[in-house]
């Protein structure tokens, strides 16, 4: 698929010259030099590419996925990073082969060099062509994926969500690394932690131009109650608890997202990443406080040629909106996320359409509820006991109930 016209949307973000939004999220999609290729002749407007570890990555098997389409979520354990030498080359001979894709160096150093260690990679990547640095204090597989079964043991190497659930350790390693490079630098951190605005806020107001959120959420992976020793993956025994995105994880994303720009205020940028797939969880993505949209799954499952169906529906939204522009929907919907307490329930109750009931009686078995018993072999609403709840309305099988206000 070859580039076109219809792809440009452009942004500025960052000090960044993006020539749309898109950002193929670091991951799978994100590892080889064709990879690369592809995605800029399709149109993307970045890619971060796979996390590069140095020393070599401490646990590194090959990758072992599932994506369960009928519970909307990709989930894996397994998987396979680069060296050092690998992604420095990937940066270089990508610079040299691609022309206007922002390309982000992920990036995470687990050696005993401290700081000093990750200021030497944000360096040699920045020398290699990388236009920005993300630091990976996400990656919940390796030493987080150990301390979370019980198994972390001192003196063995930390990464990742180890690192990224620790505002302090975020902001020391984050202002040592804009002390060294020239290019903007992104923390990608984790959901795992408490609260994740802290940690963005630590992150930029030590200097990062910018917070990529989120990253996977683990659980543990469907199992068989009969076989409980199964492994969910072909081709690997056991299990751990894996790492899950895709469309599941768009409210919790989010939420995140929206959490981080309150947190640190409208000047630092945003990638949003986590399940989305379409045009309306990009504006959505957008609309609760990101500049960027990352996408990783859907790229997985069906490749790169889903950006300029994005675009075009992102455009067609803007025209029939009058918005000005994709930035321009930055944050919209942030006013109208109030606390619990900022909230004013109606009065009302339901009401039930009868040509349409069938009187199955499902609506009388909600657990909650007193006010509906049958009448004529169709459902009957007692209004004066109706709690207003609106359960009803979404059990019913034939879209027979409404609400009323009064
Ligand atoms: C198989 C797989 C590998 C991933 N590897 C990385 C990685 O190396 N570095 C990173 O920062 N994020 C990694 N991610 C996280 C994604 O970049 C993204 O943040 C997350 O999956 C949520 O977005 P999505 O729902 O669009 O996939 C990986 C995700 C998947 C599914």
């Amino acid at each position: 698929m070859k580039k076109s016209k219809d792809i440009l949307m452009p942004v500025n973000v960052a000090g960044l010259k993006f020539k749309n939004p898109f950002i193929v999220g670091s991951g799978p999609t994100a590892k080889w030099i064709e990879q690369l290729i592809e995605a800029e002749e399709v149109g993307w407007g970045g890619m971060s590419i796979k996390l590069t570890m140095d020393p070599d990555p401490y646990i590194n098997p090959a990758p072992r996925y599932r994506w369960f389409k009928d519970r909307n979520f990709h989930i894996f354990t397994s998987e396979h990073r680069l060296i050092f030498a690998e992604g420095l080359r990937l940066v270089e001979k990508g610079r040299k082969k691609t022309k206007d894709i922002i390309i982000f160096a992920n990036i995470a150093y687990s050696g005993d060099r401290g700081l000093a260690g990750w200021e030497n990679m944000a360096r040699k990547f920045e020398g290699a062509g990388a236009d920005a640095i993300e630091l990976n204090f996400c990656c919940p597989n390796m030493s987080f994926s150990q301390e979370q079964v019980g198994k972390s043991k001192k003196g063995r190497p930390v990464s990742g969500a180890s690192l990224g659930t620790n505002p302090e350790i975020v902001g020391k390693a984050v202002k040592s690394i804009v002390s060294c490079v020239g290019i903007p630098v992104f923390a990608k951190i984790t959901p795992e932690g408490g609260n994740i605005g802290d940690v963005a806020k630590a992150a930029v107001s030590n200097g990062a131009a910018g917070i990529s959120s989120v990253s996977n959420r683990t659980g543990t992976p469907p199992f068989d109650i009969n076989r409980v020793d199964m492994s969910t993956y072909w081709l690997q025994e056991g299990f751990s608890l894996g790492c899950m995105s895709g469309p599941w994880l768009k409210p919790l994303a989010q939420k995140d997202v929206f959490q981080i720009r309150k947190a640190i205020g409208p000047e630092p940028a945003i990638i949003g990443l986590g399940g989305v797939q379409n045009y309306v969880d990009s504006i959505e993505m957008a609309m609760v406080g990101a500049d960027l949209i990352g996408i990783c799954t859907e790229t997985m499952l069906r490749g790169f040629g889903i950006l300029p169906k994005i675009i075009r529906g992102i455009k067609e939204y803007i025209n029939r909106t009058n918005s000005k522009s994709f930035s321009e929907l930055r944050d919209r919907m942030i006013p109208y996320l109030l606390s619990a307490d900022g909230l004013k329930t109606l009065p009302g109750h339901a009401i039930v359409d009868r040509e349409l009931c069938i009187g199955c009686g499902k609506c009388l078995k909600i657990g909650h509820c007193n006010a509906i018993e049958l009448k004529d072999k169709k459902a009957y609403i007692k209004a004066e006991q109706c709690l207003g709840c609106s359960t009803c309305t979404d059990i019913c099988p034939e879209n027979a109930i409404a609400m009323k206000s009064i």
